[in-house]
């Protein structure tokens, strides 16, 4: 047995890994061992999950934002962003074609703005759950006090998603202006669980300053907080930001760390993303094939796809949301799994 695949089969066998064991599965040339661990981390979403794919129609529903994280093309500095934000009844449109498309989930996303009150989100939340009691609704508008979650989860709201974007206290000072910190990103989300919401971390693949110690702490921190989604992609820089001319994140590092993370937290919910398609043509299927589980298709009006750039060439911008969703169908049955019309809930052991 070679060190590899000595690696790989006690990570799938017991969820464990070394810094240097991680070093090693993400710099190796050895192409039997990058299709052992794939695999198994595809056997081991379909052990739990079979082949179904769950959809997640997502609403980015204003490009307001408050924060200036350095990486992020709708970061306040960013004075040629146009912004936009959508009225409650934009957003309950969307839902409507959504549902009619078959999704489940509505996931709303948009940056941290002002406008949008606790009382405005609540009143939005209730209003979805209202017309379509059979769905979930996932907020992900960054960080907010525990009272403000609390709020969107007596609304009605059953998940949330916050990627802790780095768990290298240092790292995450050379990403995020001084006015934002690591401990504040982790107090949400501890709170965010124990508030009961399906809660989803993450981070981007290849950002500035990242290294194989940094994606080390972001493993143990999955393993610690036990998140039941993880969200990573990679970093695409985009030409307005800090990091405009930064070298965007691989393909081949992403596709790893997905299958990492499928075998070291075996049932989370784990979506191929967008920004994944975006660096390769078939990076979403790829996602799916080192097990992935969930993909989501944009349910944002076209008129403001592109103004939610936060990075360069994001893909599906001229689509509508019908093309999207069965765009995504199709891809799906490509490679042998099926979008499905349920909620998608993370399944317990
Ligand atoms: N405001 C909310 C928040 O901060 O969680 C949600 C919106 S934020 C734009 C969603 C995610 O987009 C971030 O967590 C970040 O990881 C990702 N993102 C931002 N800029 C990116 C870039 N240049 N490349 C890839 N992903 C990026
Ligand atoms: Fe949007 Fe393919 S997923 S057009």
């Amino acid at each position: 047995m070679t060190r590899e695949s000595e690696i790989i089969e006690r990570l799938a066998a017991e969820q464990t890994l070394a810094a240097e064991e991680l070093s090693i599965l993400l710099t190796t040339d050895d192409k039997t061992a990058e299709e052992r661990l794939r695999s198994l981390a595809a056997e081991t979403a379909q052990r739990i999950y079979g082949n179904e794919i769950y959809i997640r129609g997502l609403i980015e529903f204003t490009n307001y934002c408050k924060n200036d994280c350095y990486y992020c093309g709708i970061r306040r500095s960013n004075a040629r962003a146009q912004r936009y934000r959508l009225t409650k009844e934009q957003i309950l449109a969307c839902c409507k074609e959504g549902y009619g498309l078959g999704f489940r989930t509505f996931v709303l996303q948009g940056g941290e703005d002002l406008y949008f009150t606790d009382a405005r989100i609540c009143e939005l939340v209730a209003a979805i759950k209202e017309q379509y009691p059979d769905c979930a609704v996932t907020l992900s508008v960054g960080e907010k006090t525990r009272e403000s979650y609390q709020a969107y989860f007596d609304a009605g709201a059953d998940r949330y998603l916050l990627r802790h974007e780095t768990a290298d206290e240092a790292h995450y000072g050379k990403l995020h202006p001084a006015e934002m910190s690591f401990a504040n990103r982790v107090r949400c989300l501890k709170d965010l669980k124990e508030i009961g919401y399906q809660t989803g971390c993450g981070f981007m693949v290849g950002s500035p300053h990242q290294t194989v110690e940094t994606l080390y702490a972001d493993l143990k921190f999955i393993r610690e907080f036990q998140p039941e989604m993880v969200g990573i992609g990679p970093f695409i820089p985009q030409q307005d930001t800090p990091f405009g001319d930064r070298a965007a994140g691989t393909l081949r590092m992403t596709l790893r760390l997905l299958s990492i993370i499928r075998l070291l937290h075996p049932h989370v919910l784990l979506p191929a993303t967008t920004a994944l398609g975006t660096i390769h043509p078939k990076g979403r299927e790829m996602g799916i094939l080192a097990g992935a589980n969930v993909v989501m298709p944009n349910l944002s009006p076209v008129n403001v796809r592109e103004k939610y750039k936060l990075y360069d060439n994001k893909i599906c911008t001229g689509d509508e949301a019908a093309e999207c969703r069965f765009c995504m169908q199709r891809r799906m049955e490509s490679i042998g799994y099926r979008v499905v019309t349920d909620r998608g809930d993370y399944k317990e052991d």
